[in-house]
């Protein structure tokens, strides 16, 4: 594996690359790698003649009283676990080296980023949209990949993809999940002993929600209501939101008639977890 820091150098690899119509496959990430990343670039590398995997923690998509400084960087382990699934390329730029003094550009993808964790979190969703844009134009992907933990991330991708005619196939993965249903994330390090013991009630709840629609429950409140007696079951829990929106425009819906999206965001102590689970309901 070759690893890149200058964003110059990683263009113009890319740029070769493409000239010789080798596929290049871009599973973008902030590192502390784990194996929700790991199912994402084994599916890169299969689908692509070259992967490349970014680590870049990104200073722009945290507000100020978030978790920046502290997040998880891992290094050396990542290169290794990169390593262990063949990526062929690992893009690590310095945070001056992507955001010089003077930067001033900015994307956003309007509508779909007022909802959900946009309401609780203003510009994260500005500061992915430009990382992954800029990423974009120096690795020059072919296909690019993201988790579907993150349903909202990857559907402002897809669109700004779609919106500015970007010649790359935004592709989605399914969530790892611990064996007790957790969904793998970064974040859960922060978890101590006893709010990791509570933390798989979060994905419970999600089912519990679904089994409802399963059983032909229509209504919206009624769904909501039973996740979050679910979520009450632990005191450590505190929700930020728990919604039922539809999964292209993220608005909620009235009446579940379609596949619905049940999304839900909550604080475990000082730990911020999101999950979601698609759902269809019973015909
Ligand atoms: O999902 C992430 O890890 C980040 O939001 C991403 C897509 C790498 C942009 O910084």
């Amino acid at each position: 594996m070759k690893i890149i820091q200058s964003p110059q150098e990683m263009q113009e690899i890319s740029a070769g690359l493409r000239i010789s119509k080798n596929t290049i496959g871009f599973v973008p990430t902030m590192g502390a790698l784990h194996q929700g990343h790991l199912s994402l670039i084994q599916k890169c590398r299969k689908e692509n003649d070259t992967a490349v995997v970014s680590i870049f923690v990104n200073p722009i998509q945290f507000g100020p009283s978030e978790d920046y400084q502290k997040y998880p960087r891992s290094l050396p382990q990542d290169k290794k676990l990169l390593e262990s699934v063949s990526a062929d390329f690992l893009f690590v730029p310095e945070a001056n080296e992507m955001f010089p003094f003077g930067y001033q550009t900015k994307i956003t993808v309007e509508s779909l980023s007022a909802p959900l964790c946009g309401k609780f979190r203003p510009g994260h969703f500005q500061g992915v949209a430009t990382i992954v844009m800029k990423l974009f134009h120096i690795v020059i992907p072919t296909r690019a990949y993201f988790g579907e933990k993150d349903y909202q991330q990857f559907r402002i991708i897809k669109q700004m993809a779609a919106d500015l005619n970007l010649p790359v196939e935004i592709l989605p993965c399914p969530t790892a999940r611990e064996p007790d249903g957790l969904a793998v994330s970064s974040r859960n390090q922060y978890l101590s002993a006893l709010e990791r013991k509570h933390a798989p009630l979060v994905y419970q709840s999600l089912l519990e929600g679904g089994k409802l629609v399963e059983k032909k429950e229509k209504k919206p409140e009624v769904i909501r209501t039973a996740v979050i007696k679910k979520l009450q079951e632990s005191s450590l829990i505190s929700i930020e939101y728990v919604e039922i929106v539809h999964p292209e425009t993220l608005v909620p819906v009235r009446e579940i008639d379609e596949t619905v999206l049940l999304a839900l965001a909550v604080r475990i102590g000082k730990t911020r977890l999101i999950d979601n689970l698609m759902i269809q309901p019973a015909s």
